[in-house]
């Protein structure tokens, strides 16, 4: 094992050290740092912010916060194109800010997890930068994929691959001297251009980045597109009929070795540190290698989400992740939404309340009061299954997608799809906290630095007053009380979190399941109320019941005699 010395060899804070199996049980928020809380005024989300309202998220009673990129960064793609991965974004503050954030958490408890992405740099990054200026064939280019187009002027590009954002994957550069030059690859938008991890500089980049945050107190990474990383040097087209591990750029076996090296690094340092893969592969046999016990400790479960709201396909779903993950010993992670997919309040309330990227679409009809008892539902059966729960910002308001003017959109997954798709910022405006009228409290009342306070990056939706925190915090009926209520029963529950499910027998429609003796979950997904299994007393119901009965659209929490 290649241990390392730690800077001045601070000492590691006894709240990151105890309880090394926190990681299989714990409810991790996800802070968009750019929409959380606006300190200066400047429209944009801070660290400050976020430190401001620590408070907030220990009521809430979370365990971990995962923050979104927040380094250097032009923002191409929301902050996915990184142009320095060892400091902060100015407009979201400074490296000691950072670690200030990360050390206040800690004293609440509250482990930090941050995001890196090795798949890909932002095209401003000096390495990139340096292999422009540098020309074909020179060692610069080596670290990323330069390749001469194909046909008589090079003119074509080198595969037909199409990019994770629709559109092109090779983007055409200029010579010194003003002539057209090669190609390089971008999987995501040409601001994003790929790294070549057969490239012993790239390994060992990310490697003394893992050491640079975990020497920073941070507890784990959430690894982007992690199963990107290794592509067919021989750029073969995509075959019609694709063997597993056999497509060109996407979970091909060598990768696993990357994150073998990497969790060595995470178990050189005390306390758990757990890498956290986003793993969008199909197959859960395939998904589930990630996750062997020398690789990543969980991966994002992303099938639950993009299921419809039946209760069929959620206990196939279920099912499907609980065998996958069983025999390499990963507990499973329950998600319900992230800054990439529709909010659950839609989504639950269309017609068809799947989710999938490729079928997203403007004025796409919700009936949001449906949605909202799904998602009150549904945050209740996700809290009672075995594993780790992950939260995204304003989920626990019960905030709807925001439908956004089209001048104000940013994402360049609108803009790739020809303006078919709206794209992923409708789940990305700055959260209400306060007050009837936009900024709602993001930002503060007064001027900031600048003399000014800009307007939200993004505009709120008015109807958005009675969704702030502090008209929640008044509404016992509320989704925030309901998601306070239900995180602090988790903890208490000594069979919640990690641990083994039982189903009950029910009638179609309803999902019932124990875990341990005494603690029940039932969800119906169906049109009329249904009786309660046996029970001695109840928890906590997303909704009231209807003379005893479980109305549709509803999950209780229960227990019954031991
Ligand atoms: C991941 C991120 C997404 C980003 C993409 C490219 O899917 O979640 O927001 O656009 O990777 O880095
Ligand atoms: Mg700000």
């Amino acid at each position: 094992m290649t241990m390392h010395l730690t800077e001045a060899s601070a000492p590691v804070p006894a709240a990151l050290v105890e309880d090394p199996l926190w990681w299989r049980s714990a409810v991790i928020y996800q802070v968009y740092v750019r929409s959380f809380a606006d300190s200066d005024g400047d429209g944009t989300g801070d660290l400050r912010g976020v430190r401001s309202r620590l408070g907030y998220l220990k009521e809430l009673g979370v365990d971990a916060l995962w923050f979104n990129p927040w380094y250097p960064s032009p923002l191409a793609d929301g902050g996915y194109d990184v142009s320095d991965y060892r400091d902060i974004h100015p407009t979201f503050g400074t490296l000691d800010d950072a670690e200030q954030l990360i050390a206040e958490a800690l004293e609440l408890g509250i482990r930090t997890i941050i995001d890196v992405v090795p798949n890909h740099v932002s095209s401003e990054h000096p390495w990139f930068q340096a292999a422009l200026a540098a020309g074909p064939g020179s060692a610069e280019r080596e670290r990323f994929w330069f390749h001469p187009g194909k046909g008589p002027n090079g003119d074509l590009m080198p595969t037909n691959w199409v990019s994770n954002f629709q559109g092109d994957t090779w983007t055409r550069t200029t010579n010194p001297d003003g002539t057209p030059g090669e190609w390089y690859l971008h999987l995501f938008t040409p601001e994003q251009p790929d790294l070549n991890w057969n490239h012993p500089d790239v390994r060992r980049e990310h490697e003394e980045i893992l050491r640079f945050w975990f020497d920073r107190g941070v507890a784990g990474v959430r690894i982007d597109s992690a199963g990107l990383l290794i592509k067919d040097p021989a750029l073969p087209e995509v075959p019609v009929d694709v063997a597993p591990g056999g497509h060109p750029t996407e979970d091909r076996d060598e990768v696993h070795e990357v994150y073998r090296a990497w969790r060595r690094i995470a178990d050189s340092y005390e306390g758990s540190r757990v890498l956290v893969g986003e793993v969008w592969v199909p197959d859960a046999a395939r998904f589930a290698a990630y996750l062997r016990p020398d690789e990543m400790h969980t991966a994002f479960n992303f099938d639950f989400m993009s299921r419809s709201w039946d209760a069929a396909e959620l206990r196939d779903s279920i099912d499907l992740m609980l065998t996958a993950h069983a025999p390499v010993g990963a507990p499973s992670t329950w998600v319900l939404s992230n800054h990439d997919v529709t909010r659950p309040v839609t989504r639950y309330g269309r017609e068809d309340s799947s989710f999938a990227f490729a079928k997203k679409r403007f004025d796409t009809p919700s009936d949001l009061d449906r949605g909202i008892r799904r998602a009150r539902a549904a945050a209740l059966l996700t809290a009672a299954l075995p594993g780790s729960l992950y939260l995204y910002q304003g989920d626990e308001l019960g905030l709807p997608e925001a439908e956004l003017p089209r001048d104000v959109l940013e994402d360049p997954m609108h803009f790739r799809s020809g303006g078919i798709d709206p794209g992923r910022d409708g789940c990305r405006v700055p959260l209400p906290w306060r007050g009837t009228e936009a900024p709602f409290g993001f930002s503060p009342p007064e001027p900031g630095l600048n003399g000014t306070v800009d307007a939200p990056w993004l505009p709120q939706p008015a109807e958005w007053a009675k969704l702030t925190v502090q008209a929640q915090e008044a509404d016992p009926a509320s989704m925030l009380w309901l998601y306070r209520q239900a995180l602090r029963l988790r903890k208490r529950e000594a069979a919640l979190g990690d641990g083994a499910l039982t189903w009950l027998e029910t009638e179609p429609g309803v999902l019932a399941f124990h875990r341990g003796e005494r603690f029940v979950s039932v969800t119906n997904l169906g049109d009329r109320s249904v009786a309660l299994p046996e029970h001695e007393s109840i928890l906590l119901a997303s909704a009231p019941l209807d003379g005893g009965l479980l109305p549709p659209d509803s999950t209780a929490w229960l227990h019954r005699s031991a």
